[in-house]
């Protein structure tokens, strides 16, 4: 806890006045909402829009003004988690199920910030099952077609029931153990009719990432 908080602390320090700030989703982004928070209450004057209905939520419990997609005409910077990050930074997102607003927000940042703690570096992707979002309606035809890309793919459900995400659709866990070309899958995935987005999130999308260490470092690359 203390090492996501560390990573997302040290990110929120690069937010200075008049930004318009990208809220990611998850239990590091929300240590970042909360700074920003405090930020605000100092005086910071930022505009934000949120990647999921929980970190909008978390984001005005925290004093923070919302702004709509539709208002916005550029995001100077979005700071949030990841579930696999490897040694170029290419990154497993949507483990809480927000990644289709998360990467319409980190590609239309001007700076996308990753903040994670140790226990997320791997040296290949594919241990965390990568989440694909899927339209409902086909959702039997498009898991069909994800397991030909060689996983083992499975709707996400929560409580007992299938899970939905803020855009109304399904998640779909892919578990491929180890993903040894991401681009390849990533171009595979981006052809598949019935899929909104993926968890790929491939470089040069990432341009600051931060790590917090158990021992309480914090590296920043
Ligand atoms: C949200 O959909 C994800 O992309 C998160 O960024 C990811 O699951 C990281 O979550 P934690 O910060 O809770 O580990």
């Amino acid at each position: 806890m203390e090492a996501k908080r560390a990573a997302a602390e040290r990110a929120v320090s690069y937010v200075t006045d008049g930004m318009v700030v990208g809220l990611g989703t998850g239990s590091t982004a929300n240590w970042a909402i909360r700074a920003l928070g405090e930020g605000v209450k100092a005086g910071l004057r930022i505009k934000a829009v949120a990647s999921s209905v929980a970190s909008e939520q978390l984001a005005l419990e925290a004093g923070i003004a919302i702004t709509d997609f539709s208002a916005l005409s550029r995001i100077d910077v979005t700071i949030d988690g990841a579930d696999e990050v490897d040694p170029e930074a290419n990154l497993i997102k949507g483990g809480s199920g927000a990644l289709l607003r998360e990467k319409i927000l980190a590609y239309n940042s001007r700076q996308f910030i990753v903040v994670v703690d140790e226990a997320k570096l791997v040296d290949t992707l594919g241990k965390f099952p990568l989440p694909v979002e899927i339209a409902p309606f086909a959702a039997a035809l498009t898991l069909r077609q994800l397991q030909r890309l060689g996983c083992q793919a499975s709707i996400r459900h929560q409580g007992g029931e299938r899970f939905v995400t803020d855009n109304a659709n399904l998640v779909a866990d892919c578990s491929f153990g180890i993903i040894a070309s991401p681009g390849k899958l990533y171009e595979q995935l981006a052809l598949l009719p019935g899929v909104m987005e993926q968890g790929l999130f491939l470089q040069p999308m990432v341009s600051r990432l931060i790590i917090g260490y158990l021992d309480g470092r914090v590296e920043d690359r």
